[in-house]
């Protein structure tokens, strides 16, 4: 494993940004032994707020990081990455959905997928989280041909971190007896949050969820809407969107991602689809379980789907599918 990282996180001087940047500095994310470069990448009308972050940084007087480069040039921000935390977005205001922002930021991952393909390693690993953060991925993903769809993903973590707190929650346990919940589909309202296959555990033993709730009712009903609407809440309550749990799930998703996913446990990963798992159609970026090593991840086969998840899974890649017809139209035109 390699001991120094090239590390770009966009929308560096937002509000995720800052939550997020001391612990990827701090070597919460990619280890102790491990330098990081970071780059942090804003808009020009940004630069001065993001130098403001960089003091921040310095001041905070962290070993492994290396070195902080703060720029609002492209090409100089993807020149040699091996990690692409692509964040800076349009967030949604109340009353949107998603996918009201699929046209504000089409252009931005048009253009960072084409950074991506022009200057960043070939073996550079993609977390796109602005949002419509599936639809976006995908822009980058056709944009930047030369590199492998598998890396390119999309943050779900922060619905399954969701999904895992409600079960917890419902349970008086700790999160961390529950295992193996998995986000299908689009980080939107359509996603399908399911513990079918889900465990928690009680004494020694792991028993499935839906034996230890007891309450189908609630499973089917407030626990799925309740995680599908949790960002809607989140912004009602605070007039911004998540961004200390976001921030939270992006450190999660990534740290999987480079040391693996813990023995016997999944995680939900918006990946590219190649239309061979699950019924979900090709050449879209939708959310499954994924078990990670060091070949990279692997999508969790074989779990049994029943009728009422086939429905709620074919809606979610029925939407996926909506987003990319308008996305195309955005890749079409010239710039
Ligand atoms: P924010 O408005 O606080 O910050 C966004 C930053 O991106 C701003 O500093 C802006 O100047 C910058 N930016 C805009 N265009 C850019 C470009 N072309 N290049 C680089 N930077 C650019 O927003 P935020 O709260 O940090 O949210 C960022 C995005 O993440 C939003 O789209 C939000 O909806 C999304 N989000 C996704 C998830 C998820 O789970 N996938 C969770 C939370 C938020
Ligand atoms: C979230 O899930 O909190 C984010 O995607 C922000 C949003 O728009 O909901």
């Amino acid at each position: 494993m390699t001991d120094q990282l090239k590390v770009l996180v966009t929308g560096a001087a937002g509000q995720i940004a800052y939550s997020l940047l001391y612990s990827i500095a701090n070597g919460d994310v990619f280890g102790k032994n491990v330098s990081v470069s970071l780059i942090l990448l804003d808009i020009e009308m940004m630069q001065e707020a993001l130098g403001g972050v960089v003091l921040e940084l310095q001041d905070c007087a962290l070993p492994n990081l290396k070195k902080i480069t703060a720029t609002c040039n492209v090409q100089e921000a993807f020149t040699d990455i091996d990690y692409a935390v692509l964040v800076g977005a349009m967030p949604r205001r109340q009353g949107m959905e998603r996918k009201d922002l699929l046209k504000a930021n089409a252009k931005i991952f048009k253009e960072q997928g084409k950074a991506l393909e022009n200057y960043a390693k070939k073996s550079v690993k993609v977390l796109v989280v602005g949002n419509p953060a599936n639809t976006n991925c995908l822009i980058a993903a056709t944009c930047a041909p030369s590199i492998s769809k598998e890396n390119f993903t999309c943050l779900t973590r922060l619905d399954h971190n969701r999904a895992k707190a409600q079960i917890a929650t419902r349970l008086e346990v700790a999160t961390s007896a529950v295992r193996n919940v998995i986000i299908w589909g689009n980080h939107s309202s359509t996603q399908y949050p399911d513990v079918r296959h889900a465990t928690v555990s009680v004494g020694d033993e792991a028993k499935p969820v839906p034996l230890v709730v007891k309450d189908d009712a609630w499973l089917n009903g407030d626990f799925i809407t309740t995680v599908q609407k949790r960002g809607a809440a989140i912004i009602a309550a605070r007039k911004l969107s998540s961004a200390m749990s976001a921030a939270k799930a992006i450190c999660d998703h990534l740290r999987d991602w480079h040391f693996g996913t813990p023995k016997g446990e999944w995680t939900s990963m918006g990946i590219y689809s190649n239309g061979s798992n699950y019924g979900v159609p090709e050449n879209l970026i939708y959310s499954m379980p994924v078990k990670i090593d060091e070949n990279g991840y692997t999508i969790v086969d074989g779990l049994e789907i029943d009728d009422r998840s086939r429905v709620r899974m074919d809606a979610t890649a029925n939407e996926l599918l909506e987003e990319r017809n308008e996305a195309m139209k955005f890749l079409s035109q010239s710039d």
